[in-house]
């Protein structure tokens, strides 16, 4: 007799490999088959990522569920139907979409990510929180990483599912996303599991570098070591692994900038660092930061850096800083 629980994995499971025949093994997948195709999806990925397809269908999971004898109910705890409006039956979640199954650590499916082929609205959509998933706990691809990040001392972290797929592909096996939310306490605790360096490689955008900021404080908080990884304007890992390959992503990966450079470099885009109220602006938005450090050492090279860039004497932003101090205390 299994539980509750195992029985949902189950149903999950077969839902992925549902998904995954219909777009590696029918003609109705063709045009999803070409789309991964024009992507540069080859289908080793597709079979390792076990990427699948949803007809543009109401009810093609469902009918094929219930000649499995398998309820309503639990496809509805999963996420995977709804209620019609009229009260009556049930509909298919994802319709008409590639289908990625998301795992946990232990290579179990949660839930699935589903993008539309082409243009339209919404891009993706996810399984909602379920018994087996909540996005915030979970990150896409960490069943296929963990061992890479392990072996690396390094983790990844990308924004999407492409991207981790795209980064698979070229060899490079330890990138993992987290699911187009702010990255949480709770996935920085299951990726310090296998390593405590951090690369965050997010895209080259406004709400990349949003995010980046945010994720950078929960990660550093806990005592990880991170570093940002910054891709040419507008591009995400994908795109740029497309044009610039493996190689060229490891160089930019190897240049990663620490937590107080890339605070350095966003905060002097924000401020007019010609004139001397901008320059004392950095400092002011960099001096929690530095006060935070606990290493003398690290503390003075974050110091040089900045009088370099801004052009002053280490002692003033020391003074400042001290200045900052007494303030807050
Ligand atoms: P591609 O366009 O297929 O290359 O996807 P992308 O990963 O580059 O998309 P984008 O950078 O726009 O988004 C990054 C991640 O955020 C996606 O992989 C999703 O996890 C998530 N995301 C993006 N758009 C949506 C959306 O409309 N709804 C939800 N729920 N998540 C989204
Ligand atoms: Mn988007
Ligand atoms: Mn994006
Ligand atoms: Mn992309
Ligand atoms: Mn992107």
């Amino acid at each position: 007799k299994i539980t509750k629980r195992e029985r949902l994995f189950k149903i999950n499971d077969l839902t992925s490999r549902f998904y995954h025949k219909i777009l590696v093994d029918s003609k109705q997948g063709k045009l999803a088959r070409e789309y991964l195709q024009k992507r540069g999806i080859n289908l080793e990925t597709i079979n390792k990522f076990k990427i699948g397809y949803a007809i543009d269908s109401w009810d093609s999971l469902l009918k094929f569920m219930m000649k499995k004898d398998i309820k309503p109910q639990e496809l509805l705890d999963l996420g995977l139907i709804s209620p019609r409006k009229s009260g009556n039956g049930y509909y298919d979640r994802f319709r008409g979409r590639l289908i990625f199954p998301i795992w946990d650590s232990r290579g179990g499916v949660v839930a699935f990510g589903a993008r539309i082929l082409g243009q339209g609205e919404p891009k993706y959509l996810n399984s909602p929180d379920t018994p087996l998933f909540n996005k915030s706990y979970h990150l896409y691809g960490i069943n296929l990483a963990k061992n890479n990040i392990r072996d690396k001392d390094m983790a990844l972290i990308v924004e999407g599912y492409m991207d981790v797929i795209a980064c698979y592909q070229h060899g490079v096996k330890n990138a993992v996303a987290s699911l187009g939310t702010a990255f949480t306490k709770y996935q920085a605790n299951l990726l310090m599991r296998y390593s405590y360096n951090l690369g965050i490689c997010y895209d080259a955008d406004a709400a990349g570098s949003k995010a980046s900021l945010r994720g950078l404080d929960v990660l550093s908080d806990l005592g990880c070591n991170v570093s940002v990884i910054n891709l040419p304007k507008g591009l995400d890992p994908d795109e740029y692994l497309q044009k610039e390959g493996k190689d060229g992503l490891e160089l930019l990966i190897k240049d990663g900038q620490s937590l107080i450079e890339y605070k350095l470099t966003h905060s002097m885009e924000n401020n007019e660092i010609i004139a001397i109220q901008g320059k004392l602006k950095v400092i002011e938005d960099l001096a929690e930061d530095l006060l935070k450090m606990k290493s003398f050492v690290l503390r003075q090279g974050a110091i040089d850096l900045i009088s370099k860039k801004l052009g002053l004497p280490s002692e003033t932003i020391i003074s400042e800083l001290k200045k900052i101090n007494q303030e807050v205390k």
